[in-house]
């Protein structure tokens, strides 16, 4: 299956020669200047004043499939055929071995064909996780609260690291230690956390995360939160993983460091995700982190330290309430369903497969 973005057609972008660039851009350049030399300001006033709502309607989910045009259309005062002029155009790898970039068509087959890895949790077992010790950052609330629970659960010594903690994970002492006062932006804080720490954790997940609210557009973005989302989803693992590998602080060899990024990260999914773009820093953070990932696997698996990206799934938390109108229709699930399918695929880490970006919900890779 081929899957693109607006109606170039994949054989032309697939064939297409250095030449042919070439000369499109310079077609493209042409018609861009005579555009702007032939419109009035009305005109373009009133273009601008319609691309307004088409970017508010996008809104709707950095997972949904929004299969929407991504070419304002002519009027009757614009020459150009902008039916020509198209977003991002390039294919999604769709092996056998990726999961489908198409969430809602994805979640469909899921149901369709009874998948038992997608629409239940039976397959998990967590004795692997017995006397395990697990830290979660962000372990306060939404998936980082739940993969505590379960982690206890399954009998594993839980370090929780919080900026700020509440009654609900004070209350599972002893089997939990929290950490307060861990943000994950701060340098000293997250080295202030390993010295609170007297014994080598066997598994690290970096599920602490931040997601702006609005919809970034071109028209509407914010730079400050688009940095504040790159520190703490992309930068924000590395300051952990770094504080505590340099302090001894992760079990080696055997040692596992889960990355929770999200398929928001994957560029080759944008175009079906998101083909008329926006929510740049979230995307650009996952992206990032992602990345930082890949590189963590490299340095430390030589070392005995494996390293996964995990996408947990859709899961109703504060972080998607913004979603809820698309929960059902995309299958959605509560953060304890989300958390056993984290767990589950922490466990089938192995160094055969150290480095990937996986998608819990059906253990299938996402394409970068
Ligand atoms: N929910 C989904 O469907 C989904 C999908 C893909 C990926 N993810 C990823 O999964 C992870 C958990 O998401 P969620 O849905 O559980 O989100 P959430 O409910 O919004 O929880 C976010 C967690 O991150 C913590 N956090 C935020 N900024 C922090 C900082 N500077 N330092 C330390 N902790 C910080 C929060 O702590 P405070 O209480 O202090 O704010 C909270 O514990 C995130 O990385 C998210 O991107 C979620």
């Amino acid at each position: 299956m081929r899957i693109k973005s607006g109606a170039t057609s994949p054989r032309r972008v697939g064939h297409t020669t250095r030449a042919l660039r070439i000369s499109m851009a310079l077609e493209l350049a042409a018609r861009s200047s005579a555009f702007y030399l032939a419109r009035s300001v009305p005109a373009l006033a009133r273009r601008a004043a319609s691309a307004r709502p088409a970017a508010a309607s996008v809104r709707a989910s950095p997972i949904a499939v929004r299969a929407m045009a991504s070419s304002t259309p002519s009027s009757p005062d614009d020459p150009v055929d902008f039916s020509r002029f198209k977003g991002a155009t390039f294919e999604v790898p769709t092996d056998a071995k990726y999961t489908m970039a198409d969430q809602p068509a994805r979640f469909a087959k899921g149901k369709a064909e009874n998948n038992a890895r997608m629409l239940t949790t039976d397959y998990f077992d967590g004795s692997f996780l017995k006397d395990a010790r697990v830290l979660v950052t962000g372990g306060n609330r939404g998936i980082g609260l739940a993969l505590v629970k379960e982690l206890v659960a399954c009998g594993a010594n839980v370090i929780v690291t919080c900026r700020k903690s509440n009654d609900e994970i004070d209350g599972m002492a002893p089997a939990v230690q929290v950490i307060e006062g861990v943000d994950v932006t701060d340098t000293e804080s997250v080295k202030a956390m390993t010295r609170a720490l007297d014994a080598p954790v066997d598994v690290l997940i970096n599920n602490a995360g931040y997601f702006y609210e609005p919809v970034e557009t071109i028209e509407n973005m914010a730079f400050d939160e688009e940095l504040k989302m790159i520190d703490i989803c992309a930068v924000g693992p590395l300051r952990v993983a770094s504080a505590l590998y340099n302090a001894g602080l992760i079990a080696k060899p055997g040692g596992k460091i889960a990355m929770i990024t999200s398929q928001g990260g994957s560029v080759s999914w944008r175009v079906v995700q998101n083909p008329t773009g926006h929510d740049f820093g979230h995307h650009m953070s996952k992206s990032a982190a992602n990345m930082g990932g890949v590189l963590l696997a490299q340095e430390l698996g030589p070392r005995g330290i494996l390293v996964q990206m995990l996408h947990p799934g859709f899961n109703k938390t504060g972080m998607t309430k913004k979603y809820e109108h698309i929960w059902e229709v995309e299958g959605a699930v509560d953060a304890s369903v989300g958390a056993k399918r984290v767990l589950h695929e922490i466990g089938l880490m192995t160094p055969e497969r150290n480095g990937l970006f996986i998608n819990c919900e059906d253990g299938l890779q996402i394409p970068w």
